[in-house]
């Protein structure tokens, strides 16, 4: 397939492969019991290495007919041509007529690429050069502020790409965070989050990254004009600097820096170029957390963890770049999501991690996952022939075990689950005391963790027979209550810790995983049109809420009916 035919999106459900999955699908009647009971090798064959990640694909809902007809799907669809198509920055991202090269972000600066005539490694080269010297100042205290004062708190503002994966590397990563360096972030355009995020933080010892792709979002500017204000006024009122201009704008030169592809509005804003990290219209916001946008992340961890991290991004790269389809773990679990969307009726896919540090992934996933896939048309403006992108969700076991299982377990919807975890903790406690009965005396909190982990993966999949129930002496009446249907999928994946390269990896795993699912569907997987509409009519509402009657009288009754009666209700 040439570069100018993988523009023009293969209709899968016309596919050869696509009418034999319907068939099997038909014809399946999962029973994963039965299923590892005549394939003693059933787990060593469905596991994978992904650089350090081992993922286990064996409790899933496939036959090996189903994964070699899924991998026949994949080749109809011509999803290797479309990888190479994105590595190389061409310009899949059809509806904005842009390249989509976040893995140029991660690509070791001695393997350059140039891309419409721009030296892509070379530029990433420099502008990380650029955010790590920043990163240095900061950390060794070079860096200060209107008093002289290091730097204590970071506050990041911005939303939704710019603040998800920040925010969450920051929480996954907090072991790594120097010490006495704490980074808070505020994305809600709620005043709320502001003013909570700000109310015991000492101005003097406070500096803000403003982070906006576009440097134009409602939300984190007015964000960034609340925190430049109350930086004004409590300097002023700590007697830090004058009530003048030139103590304002002394005080944003030593307490804001920017990251944006906009730097033009960055200097409107009042912030020195200089103070500025920029990236590029091909790094989608999602997509983003490797670069200038993870600043806040380079100083709390410094430039080594930073680069680490990078160096596992680009190890997953080359996994999906490079291994063969059949063994290609981000292939294969975006292909398992097309089957348990498209052939197996789900709606949605859970993501458990085992991991209390990596508590806001499935919220960065879900923008990564949703805004990407979550389209009716096709690239080529066509609407879309199947079901798109699934609501992905979760909460880190085992919190999510004694809230929403109980219906993954039981209910009557087919929730495809992905179990994470990491064999060693950061902080490995022990239980001195036990409970004499369940836990022993010294226990290993994080081993009981992952029990539990291994144990829900298990009954999932195996669940327990009304005879099972039975040999218990449960009373027949509610011996269907006690069922276990199993046949419920998971993935499960195992790294060896948290380190910043195996989130590196985490992350970009998901992001193949979502390529890989866009080109199924041919939809463009790197716009986020959808978003538009909502941010349009609030500009236009905005005024009616204050007070603009004619601006009320142009809204529709029941929207017209919501903002009189708020305005009544507003004290
Ligand atoms: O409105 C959606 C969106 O455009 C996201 O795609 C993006 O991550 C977010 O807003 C923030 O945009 P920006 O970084 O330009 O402020």
């Amino acid at each position: 397939m040439t570069s100018e035919q993988a523009r023009v999106p293969v209709d899968a459900t016309t596919t050869h492969a696509w009418g034999s999955l319907t068939e099997l699908s038909a014809n399946l009647v999962p029973d994963l019991r039965g299923w590892f009971a005549a394939d003693p090798d059933r787990a060593g064959r469905y596991t994978h290495q992904a650089a350090d990640l081992h993922v286990d694909l064996s409790k899933n809902l496939v036959t090996d007919e189903v994964l070699a007809t899924l991998l026949a799907l994949a080749d109809e669809v011509g999803l290797t041509e479309r990888r190479d198509a994105m590595f190389a920055g061409e310009h899949i991202n059809v509806t904005e007529d842009r390249a989509v090269l976040h893995t140029a972000l991660r690509r070791p600066s001695d393997q350059p690429l140039t891309v419409d005539g721009q030296d892509v490694t070379g530029d990433v080269a420099d502008e990380l050069a650029k955010v790590y010297a920043f990163a240095e100042k900061v950390r060794s205290g070079e860096w200060t502020g209107v008093t002289g004062e290091r730097v204590r708190t970071v506050v990041n503002i911005g939303i939704g790409g710019s603040d998800l994966g920040p925010v969450m590397a920051y929480e996954a990563l907090e072991p790594f965070v120097q010490d006495g360096l704490e980074v808070r972030f505020v994305s809600n355009i709620d005043p709320t989050d502001v003013a909570q995020k700000t109310a015991d933080l000492d101005p003097t010892t406070t500096l803000f990254i403003v982070a906006s792709k576009t440097f134009g979002t409602l939300e984190t500017l007015t964000n960034a004009r609340l925190a430049r204000d109350w930086l004004w006024r409590s300097l002023v009122a700590a007697g830090a600097i004058e009530d003048s201009d030139e103590g304002r704008s002394d005080a944003v030169a030593k307490h804001f820096v920017a990251v944006s592809t906009a730097l033009d509005k960055v200097e409107a804003f009042g912030i020195d170029p200089a103070n500025a990290f920029g990236f590029w219209d091909w790094v989608g916001g999602r997509y983003s957390v490797d670069s200038a946008i993870g600043t806040s992340l380079a100083v709390a961890i410094g430039p080594d963890a930073f680069a680490d991290l990078l160096a596992g991004f680009h190890a997953m790269d080359e996994h999906f770049r490079t291994t063969p389809l059949d063994q290609n773990v981000p292939v294969l679990m975006g292909l398992l999501n097309v089957w348990y969307t498209n052939f197996r009726n789900a709606h949605t896919h859970a993501v458990l991690p085992y991991a209390q540090q990596l508590h806001r992934f499935p919220a960065y996933l879900q923008q990564l996952t949703m805004e990407s896939n979550g389209k009716s048309v096709r690239w080529d403006g066509s609407p879309v022939t199947t079901d798109t992108g699934e609501v992905f969700w979760g909460e880190p076991g085992t919190n999510g075990q004694h809230a929403f299982y109980q219906l993954i377990h039981q209910g009557t919807r087919l929730i495809p689950a992905d179990f994470i975890a990491v064999a060693n903790p950061a902080y490995p406690l022990t239980d001195a005391v036990g409970d004499g009965k369940d836990v022993a005396a010294g226990a290993d909190v994080h081993g009981l963790f992952l029990a539990n982990f291994f144990a829900q993966t298990k009954a999932l999949a195996f669940g327990k027979t009304p005879d099972e129930v039975r040999a218990e002496g449960v009373a027949e009446e509610l011996v269907s209550a006690r069922t276990f249907p199993g046949n419920r999928p998971t993935t499960s994946i195992l790294a060896p810790a948290l380190t910043p390269s195996v989130l590196g990896q985490l992350v970009a795993l998901y992001e193949h995983i979502t390529f890989v699912q866009g080109v199924v569907w041919g939809i463009d997987s790197f716009d986020q049109w959808g978003v538009e509409l909502g941010k349009k009519l609030a500009l236009e509402i905005a005024p009616a809420v204050v007070g603009d009657e004619a601006a009320l009288a142009a809204q529709d009754p029941s929207t017209a009916a919501l903002i009189t009666r708020y305005r009544e209700l507003r004290a």
